[in-house]
């Protein structure tokens, strides 16, 4: 894991939007999975202001979101496609075919959706890079405590937690939906590499729960210690439970010495 922590979450914003360019400069069809949430938001604003400054073009790029209601019209505001249009899609030269997300309607069979939904990404090729945020039960995706660490993408039950955490974003006379089709945990640890952002106080046990504590379905954050190219961006508020503060700091500055010697390394 690489563990980088940052003053604020602009900052995060900023180097997690510098990855997206990376991948996007360095691929002929670059594959991007996103994740929706309070989090990204400032990514994608990062990203819509580089296209606008004509910093990078999204023409071919190909992506995969984590997760989505079921049953729930694309049209509806609370759909995660209305969030990803709301808060990308509609800024940048994506072409809207290229962009899909793990739907399941009421009269379809989430067994099969979730079959299709693994294929549609390994014709993509895989993805590249995976963005993630972290929920405070420690959840990545709707991939709630106790799932599987080898699950595949799949409809899930929410947790009252989550529920909870996410009602905010609900009006009283919005019903709040209670299931999801997300990812899996194996599908998220196929990604090339995956890019967690996590910034605010209200993160900071499930950040130390998936860093220092041990590999468990109970955080299923925890897995990304088992991925070998796992970046975690972190702002001051989020990595303040971790004991290790300063060995982070310092790793992250010899790391930056390397890349200025041998250039940024990665390899989509
Ligand atoms: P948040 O959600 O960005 O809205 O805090 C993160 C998540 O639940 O993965």
């Amino acid at each position: 894991m690489q563990i980088i922590i940052y003053d604020d979450a602009q900052q995060v914003a900023i180097s997690a939007a510098q990855w997206v360019q990376g991948l996007i400069k360095e691929k002929t069809h670059p594959v991007l999975g996103l994740a929706t949430g309070s989090t990204p938001i400032s990514l994608y604003q990062e990203l819509v202001k580089q296209y606008q400054a004509d910093q990078c073009s999204f023409t071919n790029v190909t992506t995969f979101n984590l997760d989505e209601y079921h049953n729930i019209d694309e049209s509806n505001p609370q759909s995660y496609r209305s969030f990803m249009q709301e808060n990308l899609f509609n800024h940048v030269d994506i072409n809207t075919k290229n962009t899909f997300l793990p739907t399941c309607e009421q009269a379809q069979n989430p067994r099969n959706q979730g079959l299709a939904y693994e294929d549609k990404i390994k014709q993509a090729g895989g993805i590249d890079l995976q963005i993630l945020g972290i929920g405070a039960n420690g959840h990545i995706g709707f991939n709630e405590p106790t799932s599987s660490l080898t699950s595949r993408t799949r409809i899930k039950t929410l947790t009252q937690q989550t529920l909870t955490d996410n009602s905010r974003l609900f009006t009283a006379q919005e019903e709040q939906p209670t299931t999801a089709m997300t990812m899996g945990i194996a599908t998220i640890m196929d990604a090339r590499y995956v890019l967690l952002m996590a910034t605010g106080k209200n993160k900071a046990q499930a950040v130390k729960d998936m860093i220092t504590g041990a590999v468990s379905a109970n955080c299923p954050a925890s897995i990304l210690q088992m991925h070998e190219n796992a970046v975690i961006l972190l702002d001051k508020d989020a990595a303040s439970a971790l004991e290790d503060h300063s060995y982070y700091q310092w790793a992250d500055k010899q790391n930056r010495k390397l890349n200025e010697e041998f250039g940024f390394y990665h390899n989509f």
